[in-house]
């Protein structure tokens, strides 16, 4: 199944999580058995962030990606576009900053940021590899990119039991404690269908980011991504990232109405 496929719209998606955003996260304990709170750990020592810095937790929903910071005293700015999942974070935490906003658009300054990371929301943004290069352009030269998402696993036997997992156990399960059940059978077909553990790196790098590194969780059921923007050259940069957005926009524009 190819990902183009499954594209949704901006709206559908967002509509699509302002529907599960009252049960989101414990939909998301049951379905990952538990797993999520190991992943999540991993992405706050990833970051690395130390108080004083500045930290964009990117399609950050109810902002339970972005809780660690806050209780590290890490300014902690939570952005998504669902109002539904921000409402729903901001009666948890009313503490944090939640911003309301697109990732392919980032309501943001150029080189604002020491850290942007994005946990579970890369493989739902419509064109991910614009967000890649607006999180470049928002993070300060020499900050860091964290990236988590599901991946594939790449012990080819528990690759199997896996995608059986998700395309014959998760949607009926989803069906008895999902609010909207449809939702979590196009998660189990989006995370078919994106990239690999590779074909992420090469995005990354593409989008301007060096060094990018991952490391697989979970036998790469999920694969964390790092990578630094580049320190040098930056008023160069800049100009180069803006053509580069403005590259995507005109190519998105000339696709075809879905
Ligand atoms: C699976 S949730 C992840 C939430 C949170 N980061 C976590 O780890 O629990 C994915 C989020 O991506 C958001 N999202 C999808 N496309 C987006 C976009 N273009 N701009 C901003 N947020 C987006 C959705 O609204 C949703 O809240």
């Amino acid at each position: 199944m190819s990902r183009a496929s499954l594209e949704k719209r901006p709206e559908e998606v967002q509509a699509m999580f302002d529907d599960v955003a009252p049960r989101y996260d414990l939909v998301n304990d049951i379905l990952s058995m538990g797993q999520t709170r190991l992943w999540r750990k991993v992405v706050v020592d990833a970051v690395g962030a130390a108080p004083g810095q500045r930290v964009l937790d990117l399609a950050a929903g109810t902002g339970t990606s972005s809780e660690p910071y806050a209780d590290a005293g890490i300014e902690v700015v939570a952005c998504d576009f669902s109002l539904g999942m921000l409402g729903v974070g901001k009666r948890r935490r009313p503490d944090i900053d939640f911003v309301a906003g697109d990732a392919t658009n980032l309501p943001f300054a150029d080189d604002s940021f020491d850290a942007t990371t994005i946990s579970f929301g890369l493989r739902n943004v419509g064109d991910p590899q614009l967000a890649l290069a607006e999180m470049l352009r928002v993070t300060k030269p020499g900050g860091r990119l964290v990236v988590c998402e599901f991946s594939h696993p790449t012990f080819a036997p528990w690759r199997t039991v896996y995608t059986e997992y998700l395309m014959r156990a998760l949607p009926p399960i989803a069906r008895k404690v999902a609010s909207n059940p449809a939702a979590y059978v196009y998660l189990a077909e989006s995370i078919r269908a994106w990239p690999n553990q590779d074909g992420l790196a090469g995005w990354i790098a593409d989008a301007g980011w060096e060094g990018c590194r991952y490391r697989n969780l979970s036998g790469g059921i999920v694969a964390v991504h790092r990578a630094t923007k580049p320190l040098d050259g930056e008023a160069s940069t800049a100009a180069a990232r803006r053509a580069k957005a403005s590259d995507y926009l005109r190519h998105r524009a000339s696709r075809p109405a879905r």
